[in-house]
């Protein structure tokens, strides 16, 4: 009699380390989905360091670039260190392509779109005031002409982890 008491007890025990380790596996695999979007970069962008970069597929010129970047909760591209830039100049080829910086006349500073001045990292060539990657330099053009563009913006870490706001 006692023994088959026994019996039943770990029975009623493996039952039950199955039933939970079931449990928490099962609890695992639901996570992964949501550690794969939050850290990504939307389709067709491509991720570097904490940017997005998005390569346009037509040419238009610099005001409806931005205008598009915009849509795309982006601006016209931005690179903050020699990394980033060194990475779009690969990444476009031989195309031109707009990027985000723009000034008021060749007497004024260059300025990004969300008017921080550009820290003149590599000079920009030119007397105009939109600045686009040529071949493996910077240069200047009227805005009117149409070319390909990159835009950028930060890589979206808000579905998860939200910043708190300052008291
Ligand atoms: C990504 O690019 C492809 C090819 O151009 C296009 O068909 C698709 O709609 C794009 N996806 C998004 C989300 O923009
Ligand atoms: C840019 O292109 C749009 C549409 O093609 C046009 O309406 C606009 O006048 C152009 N802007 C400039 C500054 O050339």
């Amino acid at each position: 009699m006692e023994k088959e008491v026994k019996i039943w007890y770990r029975v009623v025990f493996v039952a039950a380390v199955i039933v939970l380790s079931a449990f928490l596996s099962s609890r695992k695999t639901e996570q992964i989905p949501i550690k794969n979007t939050y850290a990504a970069c939307p389709q067709n962008w491509t991720g570097v360091g904490n940017k997005c970069f998005y390569f346009s597929e037509m040419a238009k010129n610099w005001t409806v670039a931005q205008n598009l970047c915009m849509a795309q909760e982006a601006q016209l591209a931005r690179f903050d260190n020699q990394d980033e830039l060194d990475f779009l100049m690969r990444f476009k080829g031989n195309v031109d392509c707009w990027i985000g910086l723009h000034r008021e006349s060749s007497k004024h500073p260059w300025k990004w779109t969300d008017n921080t001045e550009y820290n003149n990292m590599i000079p920009i060539r030119g007397v105009e005031r939109y600045a686009y990657l040529s071949s493996n330099r910077i240069s200047s053009s009227r805005s009117y002409i149409p070319r390909m563009w990159i835009c950028s913006k930060l890589k979206n870490y808000s579905l998860n982890c939200q910043t708190p706001s300052p008291v």
